[in-house]
């Protein structure tokens, strides 16, 4: 009996300590904070404007770092700046709950942008390019020491929750060439422990498009 009693106010002394440091958020909460985020991230964080990142299925510890480094000016963009400025650790970690709940959708084959208009050949140069990029992110550039994309990132695009390395699969090609793109500017965050910028710095902009048009048609 009294074992029985030492588990219980142990495992309550646990659920305490866990709410008390907010490590989970409460989805049902963050689904009515998330009301303001739908006009530009989309309804169940799928959003419609291809610069604007998809939310939905993204890991909850890479939504709310992301969130606190936009609150603290690591990471700067005019629009999410002002509006995380505004959340309390609560509110970031019960939407970062609520977004991680969602399912992403799916994309269609990305358009190759150019004046020839025969839409044969430009899908099938559009095919040769995600070739390439599937190549660059399961094995990396060993020539120009670009690491493999698998390593961290997953086989499937999944990322890694604990890590809280993000999830890339059927992300939007254009949201995904412009962050890499930032990250080798240096125009995302220029902490010097950010692995991406050593990554991004070596690749060329071919390179960037093609990795990105590969994830975005990762699906499964
Ligand atoms: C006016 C449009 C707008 C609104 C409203 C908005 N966002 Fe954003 N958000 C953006 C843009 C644009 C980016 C991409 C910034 C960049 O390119 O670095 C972004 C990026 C993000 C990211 C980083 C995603 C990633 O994959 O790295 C998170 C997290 C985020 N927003 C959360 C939110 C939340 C939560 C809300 C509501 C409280 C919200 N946003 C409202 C425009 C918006
Ligand atoms: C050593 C681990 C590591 C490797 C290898 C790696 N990444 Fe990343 N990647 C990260 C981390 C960590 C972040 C989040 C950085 C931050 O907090 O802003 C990230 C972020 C990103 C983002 C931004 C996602 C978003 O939602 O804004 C993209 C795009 C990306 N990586 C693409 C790639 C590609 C393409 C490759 C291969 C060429 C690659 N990464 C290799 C660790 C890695």
């Amino acid at each position: 009996m009294k074992k029985k009693w030492l588990a219980l106010s142990m495992a309550l002394a646990f659920a305490g300590t866990s709410s008390l440091l907010h490590a989970e958020g409460d989805s049902d909460a963050g689904k009515g904070k998330s009301a303001p985020c739908i006009s530009c991230h989309g309804e169940q964080g799928n959003s419609m404007v291809s610069t604007f990142p998809k939310l939905a299925q993204q890991h909850a510890s890479y939504l709310t770092k992301q969130l606190h480094d936009f609150k603290a000016g690591v990471r700067k963009d005019p629009m999410m700046s002002t509006i995380a400025m505004n959340l309390s650790d609560a509110d970031m970690e019960d939407i970062a709950a609520y977004f991680a709940e969602q399912k992403i959708s799916v994309n269609a084959l990305p358009v190759l942008d150019d004046e020839d208009d025969n839409a044969k050949t430009d899908e099938a140069a559009m095919q040769a390019m995600i070739a390439q990029g599937a190549d660059l992110y399961r094995n990396g550039d060993l020539a120009r020491e670009v690491s493999a994309c698998i390593a961290c990132h997953g086989p499937l695009g999944e990322g890694n929750k604990p890590a809280a390395f993000p999830a890339l699969k059927s992300q939007h090609a254009d949201y995904l060439i412009k962050a890499l793109s930032d990250f080798k500017s240096d125009k995302r965050s220029n902490k010097p422990d950010n692995m991406m910028h050593m990554i991004a710095k070596k690749m060329t902009i071919e390179e960037i498009k093609a990795v990105s048009y590969r994830i975005s048609m990762m699906n499964n």
